[in-house]
């Protein structure tokens, strides 16, 4: 059998110029367009890279192809200059002194595995859904410096999908009624809900985005990547067999509680001949669309969407006939899947079902599963390595874009690296978070473990980190010791009952049960000694007075506030137990609601305005960052109304009545001081007024819903104070000392 990396470099467009390095180097470090020279050498491993400086001041920057030559440069710029781009911190590259350093002896390296992948589909929507081009190319420049060379690209694929349902006769009217909203696009990609609620996607929003495709398609090929382009699933407007007669369509299931209406979606079975002729309409104007740039295809048929039948030997017949579909339409083709479902709904994906519904494909190289949430729930093993297909390690980490500090530092370092020992179809490390929200580290560490044979040393790579995080400052000892201490607590949990990234209670619909101490994806638990997370808090918070101009650092000001914020939500969880305790208390009659005063009641919405009023101090912890960036993409002001509740409805209602409650929750200024402390207050203004024995959750969840409902419509009208972080929070700090005491 030829090596893997063969198969799959021949069916991957390599881009050998690199044109798109140099113009990396002239958005970011436009001072030294001269100083970088980049070649292609023949270097052995899958991706490899030399980086010298001959000392007149160029950087010699060489690889065996586009990918490993950016992870160089990455590892010059990173260890060597010690600047970097980071998520909302932007790029910091420009802070290259002028003179660039010289390095003793050659950097060096390779990658284990030929492939470094990013994205979730869902990442589309929690993160990228109201992204311009602007926000794109600091997205990817910062994916090309980290060496990923396999990205999902879904974005605009409606206007393919558009055209390939108008060609066989439905009209605007059957298309747009079965697309939905801008910020719920992946779930629709998905086959799990169709529609929209509140509104209608316009066409103009579809040939923007698809305009955007078409740079961002060509920014990845530029950059080494080899993007992953979407393919016909099968999922068909409900009207479909109007126009295809005798069609074989059946009704997926019901997702997440939604209504009929926007989920049962149609699908068409593959074994339908349209199935094929669809495929090859939808890839052939792909290609047109983009070019001839990758032949490998995202398509997931059965994400939290049940087949139509448990039969192994249908099961069997889906993949053979869909596979056969998309070789018809590009015979390089190589199909790529996320594997949540094995996960998600096991009680469904026995290992003799996964092993007939994979067995469909008879040539092993042709599909890649994405083995979704390696470092908690990897299915890698019970699979025996997916019967032989070829799959990715992920680290999923985050659901819903949740904010809480967290991290696995040994899972993400070592079972990586042991599952490489053990699995001989392992092609990839990736990253498969639903939303890019924090805890940056975490994804640079498993990117950076791909390039090392060895489980990466943390303490080490903690320290590097921040070094090249804070450029341009000195760096005070207590700020390496802040991060030391998160490295030891947070960022290493070990208790795999609470899996991901954690919520604050307070972001939680209020009530007596239910909130403290949730397991499971959106944990509520505090994995960690709480005053640990305020020593660190204080270590960071200190560093500035030593070194002052850290306070004018965009990195020391973002990681100060989510230091802040994750100790103000540490903080919160026994307030409210105190709360309850003193409503709830024995010592009286559980007819009387009068054993809770007004002055323990108004501790929990005061918190809340001190968490905000930290949060608005930085743009990225804004509500209105979110909903601005939704409206500003609208041309008129009905537009504008429809993405401000899409953008409004999936952090909080999730759905036209709450289907997915507070799942992918913030914790945002304006958010914080309209949303949460408003059900915080009815909540405890009904707890003052109901005893313990009359309370009644449904009457409590009604009247909550009824404020929730209204403000989705509400326009940005907070005015948010827009103050200094220092004085905010030496104000907060005085006021507060148990909190930061
Ligand atoms: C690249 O190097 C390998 C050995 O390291 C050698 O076998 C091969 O011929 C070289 N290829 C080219 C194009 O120089
Ligand atoms: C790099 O090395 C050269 C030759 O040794 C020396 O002239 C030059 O000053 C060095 N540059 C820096 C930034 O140290
Ligand atoms: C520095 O040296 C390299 C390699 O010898 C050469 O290609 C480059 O042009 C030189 N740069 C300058 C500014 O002289
Ligand atoms: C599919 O769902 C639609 C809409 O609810 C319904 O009219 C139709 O009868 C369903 N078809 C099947 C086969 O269940
Ligand atoms: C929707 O799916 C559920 C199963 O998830 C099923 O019970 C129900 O009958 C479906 N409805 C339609 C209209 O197909
Ligand atoms: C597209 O590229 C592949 C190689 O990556 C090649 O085999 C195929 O013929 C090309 N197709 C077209 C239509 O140019
Ligand atoms: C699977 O496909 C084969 C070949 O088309 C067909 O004979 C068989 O009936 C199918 N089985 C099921 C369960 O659909
Ligand atoms: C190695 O792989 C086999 C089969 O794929 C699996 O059963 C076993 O648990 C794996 N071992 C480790 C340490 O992951
Ligand atoms: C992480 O936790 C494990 C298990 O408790 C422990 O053995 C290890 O020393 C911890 N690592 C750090 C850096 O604290
Ligand atoms: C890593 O995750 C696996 C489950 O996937 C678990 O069994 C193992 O204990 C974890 N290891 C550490 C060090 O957290
Ligand atoms: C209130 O107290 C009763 C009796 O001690 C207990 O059963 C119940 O769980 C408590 N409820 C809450 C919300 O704490
Ligand atoms: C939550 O867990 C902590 C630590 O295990 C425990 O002390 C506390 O009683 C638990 N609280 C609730 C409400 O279950």
């Amino acid at each position: 059998m030829p090596l893997l990396s063969t198969v799959l470099l021949a069916a991957t467009a390599v881009c050998q110029s690199t044109q798109g390095l140099s113009g990396l180097i002239e958005r970011r470090i436009p001072a030294h367009v001269d100083s970088f020279q980049f070649h292609l050498a023949n270097l052995s491993g899958h991706d490899a890279y030399r980086v010298s400086t001959p000392g007149n001041g160029t950087v010699i920057v060489e690889g065996n192809s586009i990918s490993g030559m950016s992870q160089g440069l990455h590892r010059y710029l990173s260890d060597i200059v010690h600047v970097d781009i980071y998520w909302y911190i932007g790029s910091r590259l420009h802070l290259a002194p002028a003179v660039l350093p010289n390095i003793s002896a050659p950097l060096t390296g390779s990658s284990l595995v030929p492939y470094r992948y990013h994205f979730n589909t869902v990442t589309f929507s929690y993160t990228t859904a109201f992204w311009t081009w602007e926000e794109w190319e600091d997205q990817l420049d910062w994916m090309a410096l980290r060496g990923i060379n396999l990205p999902l690209a879904w974005v605009g694929v409606e206007k393919i999908i558009y055209e390939v349902f108008q060609d066989i006769g439905l009209d605007e009217a059957d298309i747009l009624s079965y697309l939905s909203g801008p910020a719920f696009q992946a779930w629709n990609r998905l086959g799990n809900i169709q529609g929209s609620w509140d509104g209608q996607l316009p066409t103009t929003w579809i040939d923007a985005q698809f305009s955007l495709q078409k740079q961002i398609v060509s920014r990845m090929v530029e950059l080494g990547m080899t993007p992953i382009l979407p393919a016909f699933t099968g999922f068909v407007p409900r009207s479909f067999s109007s126009v295809i007669p005798g069609a074989n369509v059946v009704n997926g299931s019901q997702w997440s509680g939604f209504p009929t209406e926007y989920t049962n979606v149609s699908f068409l079975e593959p074994s339908d001949s349209h199935f094929s002729e669809i495929q090859k309409s939808f890839i052939t104007k792909q290609q047109a669309a983009y070019g001839n740039v990758s032949h490998i295809y995202t398509l997931d048929q059965f994400n939290e969407n049940d087949p139509a039948s448990g039969d192994e030997a249908y099961l069997r017949n889906i993949t053979a006939d869909t596979w056969q579909g998309l070789k018809s339409a590009d015979s390089d083709a190589i199909w790529m899947m996320q594997g949540w479902l094995f996960y998600s709904n096991s009680a469904f994906w026995t290992d003799a079902r996964i092993s007939a519904y994979l067995s469909g494909v008879t040539v092993d190289t042709d599909m890649i599963i994405l083995d979704l949430f390696s470092e908690s729930e990897p299915q890698w093993q019970r699979t025996n390595s997916y019967y032989g297909k070829l799959w990715i390690w992920c680290q999923l980490h985050d659901y819903g874009g949740n904010m809480g500090i967290y991290g696995q530092i040994l899972n993400v370092t070592e079972n990586p690296v042991a599952a490489l020992a053990n699995s001989s179809s392992l092609v990839g490390f990736g990253l498969t978070m639903e939303g890019q929200e924090g805890n940056e580290v975490m994804y640079d560490l498993l990117l950076d473990q791909a390039w090392s044979e060895e489980p990466i040393d943390t303490e080490v790579y903690f320290h590097d980190w921040v070094t090249a995080r804070y450029a341009s400052n000195a760096i005070p000892e207590s700020l390496y010791h802040a991060w030391e201490l998160l490295r030891e607590s947070a960022y290493n949990n070990t208790d795999l009952t609470s899996a991901a990234v954690s919520k604050s209670i307070y972001e939680l619909q209020p009530g007596t049960t239910d909130l403290v101490n949730v397991t499971g994806h959106h944990p509520t638990t505090v994995n960690y000694d709480p005053a640990i997370m305020v020593q660190a808090w204080r270590s960071a918070y200190s560093a500035a007075e030593t070194e002052p101009s850290l306070w004018h650092n965009p990195a020391y000001q973002y990681d100060l506030v989510d230091f802040t914020r994750q100790v103000v939500a540490n903080a919160f969880i026994p307030l409210y137990n105190t709360v309850l305790d003193e409503w709830n208390s024995t010592t009286s009659d559980l007819n009387s609601s009068a054993r809770l005063t007004n002055s323990s009641v108004s501790t929990l919405p005061a918190l809340l305005s001190v968490v905000n009023k930290v949060l608005s101090t930085n743009e990225h912890f804004r509500l209105s960052t979110w909903t601005s960036s939704a409206r500003s993409l609208a041309l008129n002001s009905s537009q504008e109304g429809f993405y401000n509740y899409n953008a409004r409805n999936q952090i909080t209602l999730w759905g036209p009545t709450g289907q997915i409650h507070d799942y992918a929750s913030k914790q945002w200024s304006g958010l914080v001081e309209t949303f949460y402390k408003p059900r915080w207050e009815i909540f405890l203004n009904y707890l003052l007024d109901t005893s313990p024995r009359a309370y009644n959750p449904t009457a409590l969840d009604d009247e909550l819903l009824q404020f929730e409902l209204a403000w989705q419509w509400e326009a940005d009208g907070e005015q948010e104070e827009r103050r200094d972080l220092w004085t905010v929070l030496a104000e907060v700090v005085e006021e507060w000392p148990s909190v930061f005491g």
